[in-house]
């Protein structure tokens, strides 16, 4: 179904977001049939080109970064007719006027879309402020990082609830709108099955791996201040952890789903100086071999040869209410781990009592692993009795769903979806204000528990799957991380 015309207003439009997600998916979007006439893209940003030159500019990250079977020549030029470009300098307010211009007094929704450095946010919600660009329903869209602790989150979130009210404001953690983690809603809320069990009488314990096999990607700035746990866990991997331990919402209204996730991140119990040391690891990678060549460790990557800065954390989280008392979450992420996988599974309880020999072999507690990326898919494993004459003996074998098999259409971007629903004015998959806060109230202590200097990083070979002290973490409760290859 089409979306009202809209103009969206790219600041930073000639950065890597832009180019390499943003146009795209927005280029996808149109091929699909989703805009109305006139919908217009202006792009933004400092550097001093023409709206010809910002074409050409989009036409080569388009060919670049949309799969060529997805290319189709005219569309693709009807799509560089709705760009313009308005270079402007934030911090002067310079080009504004001239924006201002550009946009016109269209009656079309709009939205502001700020693809910058979050030390630019304050500086263009004021000049769009000044320069009266909002009108009462404009939107804002912004990504992570949302600050780099609770009060500077607090500080950006003020900076921009001066102008645009909390209806107004799309705080994107991409991986909501991914199709897999959209699933997991459907996964839980569609079938009756799982709901009954999904709880601390019948679920042991609850993992989730988000691993990479990338490096540094010429991040460093960014990430050698941020690491792993700002960088991953405190969106992505919390906003996953919420998804699979939330009440039932009443519906997918965005409010009545936010509301119940934020009531899990409040829930979490306290990691702090005191527990730190058995809740969590942090890691390093050093030089070793990923995806099948000689890779650089962290530290050589870094213009000051070293730091102490995580590349890799896992965490043993638990959830303080009725639902969840005693059933840990296991937590890992990282850079240049054995492989990119993305996963979670929810590991059963065994059965209560066997009534087979021996012979038959032990029955495997039941599992559901939920791959998010890459080979999507869901598998429920369970018990079954071996084919063949050979009597009763047990075998564990998968409930196999994969999306690439059973499906023949494209996984669409998580950006495709996220751009359209701000226009739509559905917040249901962005993080609210006193979510995003919450989040941070459990990551900061954390994170001054390390800081004590108590916990350095421990060093892992690029290519593994992190420190042993990972792997320590979850064997001494007598379990162990799900083989994710
Ligand atoms: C980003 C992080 O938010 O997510 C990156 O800043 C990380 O460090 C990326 O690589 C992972 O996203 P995806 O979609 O590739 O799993």
């Amino acid at each position: 179904i089409p979306v009202e015309p809209f103009d969206l207003v790219v600041f930073g439009a000639t950065g890597d977001l832009a180019e390499r997600k943003l146009l795209p998916a927005l280029y996808q979007r149109q091929r699909a049939g989703q805009f109305s006439e006139p919908t217009r893209i202006i792009g933004s940003s400092r550097s001093a080109h023409t709206s010809e030159e910002y074409r050409e500019i989009a036409r080569q990250a388009l060919t670049e970064h949309v799969a060529s079977e997805d290319i189709d020549q005219d569309e693709l030029e009807r799509f560089i007719a709705r760009l313009s470009y308005i270079p402007a300098n934030a911090r002067s307010g310079e080009g504004f006027e001239d924006l201002k211009a550009a946009i016109g007094d269209s009656d079309a929704i709009r939205a502001f879309y700020l693809a910058v450095a979050p030390g630019l946010f304050g500086d263009i919600v004021q000049q769009i402020d000044q320069h009266d660009l909002a009108t009462p329903t404009s939107r804002i869209i912004v990504e992570k990082p949302i600050g780099r602790s609770l009060e500077t989150a607090r500080e950006v979130n003020a900076t921009i609830g001066k102008v645009f009210d909390e209806q107004r404001i799309f705080r994107i953690d991409h991986y909501l709108g991914k199709e897999t983690v959209q699933n997991l809603m459907a996964l839980r809320f569609a079938n009756a099955l799982y709901e009954p069990l999904w709880n601390s009488a019948h679920i042991d314990h609850v993992q989730i791996t988000v691993a990479e096999s990338v490096g540094l990607e010429g991040r460093a700035d960014y990430y050698d201040k941020a690491g792993a746990l700002r960088d991953m866990v405190q969106n992505h991997i919390l906003q996953l952890l919420c998804l699979v331990a939330m009440e039932a919402p009443a519906s997918m209204d965005a409010d009545a789903v936010r509301d119940e996730k934020l009531k899990v991140l409040r829930a979490l119990r306290p990691i702090t100086a005191h527990n730190s040391q058995k809740f969590t690891v942090r890691g390093q990678y050093r030089a070793g071999a990923s995806a099948g060549g000689a890779v650089k460790g962290y530290a050589e990557e870094l213009t000051e040869g070293q730091s102490n800065t995580e590349t890799f954390v896992a965490l043993k989280a638990e959830i303080e209410n009725w639902r969840w008392a005693g059933v840990p979450f296991y937590l890992r992420t990282g850079k240049r781990l054995a492989a990119r996988v993305s996963e979670i599974v929810i590991q059963f309880k065994p059965v209560p009592h066997s009534i087979f020999d021996e012979g038959a072999g032990k029955a495997v507690a039941n599992q559901l692993v939920i791959r998010l990326q890459p080979d999507e898919g869901v598998k429920q494993w369970i018990m079954i009795k071996d084919p063949g004459p050979g009597g009763m003996r047990l075998r564990h074998v998968p409930l196999d769903m994969s999306f690439a098999e059973s499906f023949d259409v494209r996984n669409p971007d998580a950006y495709e979806r996220l751009i359209m629903d701000v226009i739509r004015g559905n917040q249901t998959l962005f993080m609210r204000r006193d979510e995003v806060e919450a989040a941070w109230r459990w990551i900061d202590p954390i994170v001054a528990a390390w800081e004590d200097g108590a916990q350095a990083v421990q060093a892992y070979t690029a290519g593994t799957w992190g420190p042993s002290a990972s792997i320590a973490l979850i064997e001494r409760d007598g379990r162990t991380w799900h083989e994710s290859i």
